[in-house]
């Protein structure tokens, strides 16, 4: 186990809503794929920005400069994170639907209508929407997506193999599926997107906060994230080449930038999410070594820290999942609780692994009735929705019961998730 206890203890105090509700009421919180829980460093980060640094940037003052230093040091953290190009390739927005929004439509200038997008089948919306609309504009002849297998829940490689052709633009994939947890096998769909002259996008917003991302190692040529899904909040940064940042042409307006990131920012920066978002990656350099005296600056060091936290957080992530699905004590795991039904790889798949979401159903429950005894009868804080995925209605289902772990989340909270299903299970039997 990477995480001892007392080191578990000390990423705990790091997020002050860890342990209780604001109310004060001790719970588990599982429900962190639809976002996690915000850590000290970003929260502090964020109100000194507001309140220090909350002019415009662009003039003398300090107000103004801190506003622009804040800017250009979150932008070179995101960078360090991803390794990436450098501060230049990192560029904002409100969200990655936003984001995704702002990249297809400034591709599609250059489309002939010939065109085709290719994708898994187990999307988020804000992935699919942003294509389909191409479709519906003429723009490409359709939006393809990749089968996955409904019972191991993993990505049929094959199909997406015959689906991309000498007409595929864009390949576009989920890191990990917001659902299932399964993982996209991003090197060797990478490799077919490049065969086939295509770019690699990939949407990284559920993936991000469970094992290091590296953008050159992907070989992608965009990939989306959000802070509220990395300990941080709203705002989300999109990572583009820089040949892609120059050659494409996105919405703007005349008298704003016509290079770098700026070009692809509508309207004002929020300069408190960048200040944010550092404060989240300065928890991940803590993390990687919590008795180092000093932050490396900018640049290959510190990226190699946020890189060994990541490290760190993936291999804790797999214990907790397998005590999850296999049980462990006393303790049935969810593949084994009749009754239940799991949707999604039922072990850490061997090579890629998997992510610590669990959708599943207990016989004799509906979702949302199932969520509310967890948290009334538990203080267990889970989810009951469709999680804009097209995965639900492919189990013809309209919702999933769904528990999203992370990392400072304790074996004992799994347990008690466990305990909790197995009971509740044994009343129905
Ligand atoms: C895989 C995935 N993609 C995209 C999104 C949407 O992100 P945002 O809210 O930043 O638009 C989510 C949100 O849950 C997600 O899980």
């Amino acid at each position: 186990m990477s995480f001892d206890n007392r080191l578990l203890k000390k990423i705990r105090r790091e997020f002050p809503g860890v342990a209780a509700d604001p109310a004060g009421r001790k719970r588990a919180f599982l429900d962190n794929g639809a976002g996690t829980l915000v850590t000290r460093r970003s929260a502090l980060a964020e109100a000194v920005t507001r309140i220090n640094w909350s002019a415009n940037v662009g003039n003398y003052f300090p107000e103004s400069k801190g506003a622009g230093e804040t800017i250009l040091e979150g932008r070179k953290a995101v960078s360090d994170f991803l390794r990436a190009d450098g501060p230049e390739t990192v560029i904002s927005g409100e969200s990655c639907t936003s984001l995704l929004f702002m990249l297809s439509y400034a591709l599609s200038r250059n489309f002939k209508g010939e065109e085709n997008v290719v994708t898994t089948g187990y999307e988020h919306y804000a992935n699919i929407n942003p294509w389909a609309e191409l479709g519906g504009m003429g723009l490409i002849t359709e939006l393809r997506f990749s089968k996955f297998d409904l019972d191991t829940g993993l990505l049929d490689i094959e199909d997406m193999k015959r689906l991309v052709d000498k007409n595929t633009k864009v390949v576009t994939v989920a890191a990990a599926s917001n659902v299932l947890g399964t993982r996209t096998d991003l090197q060797e769909v990478g490799k077919i997107a490049k065969e086939a002259g295509a770019l690699f996008v990939v949407d990284a917003v559920h993936h991000v906060a469970h094992a290091p991302t590296d953008v050159k190692r992907m070989g992608c040529d965009a990939l989306v994230f959000s802070g509220y899904k990395l300990f941080s909040r709203h705002g989300s940064y999109m990572y583009l080449t820089p040949e892609l940042i120059e050659r494409l042409h996105p919405y703007k307006v005349d008298p704003s930038p016509k290079h770098g990131p700026e070009k692809w920012e509508l309207g004002t920066r929020d300069q408190a999410m960048f200040g944010a978002i550092r404060g989240a990656l300065d928890y991940l350099v803590w993390l990687s070594d919590p008795k180092a005296k000093a932050c490396p600056k900018p640049g290959p060091q510190r990226s190699a820290r946020m890189r060994v936290a990541m490290e760190k957080i993936e291999t804790y992530e797999k214990e907790l999942s397998r005590i999850v699905l296999d049980g462990y004590g006393k303790q049935v795991g969810l593949r084994y609780i009749p009754g239940l039904t799991l949707y999604g790889p039922h072990e850490v798949t061997p090579g890629i692994g998997r992510d610590p979401t669990f959708a599943f159903k207990l016989s004799g429950y509906d979702d949302h009735q199932l969520s509310k005894l967890l948290w009334d009868n538990y203080a267990i804080a889970v989810g009951a929705e469709d999680y804009y995925s097209r995965v639900p209605a492919q189990y013809k289902a309209k919702t999933m019961t769904r528990a999203t772990f992370v990392h400072y989340n304790t074996i004992d909270e799994a347990l008690h998730l466990l305990k909790a299903l197995n009971e509740l299970a044994s009343k129905q039997r």
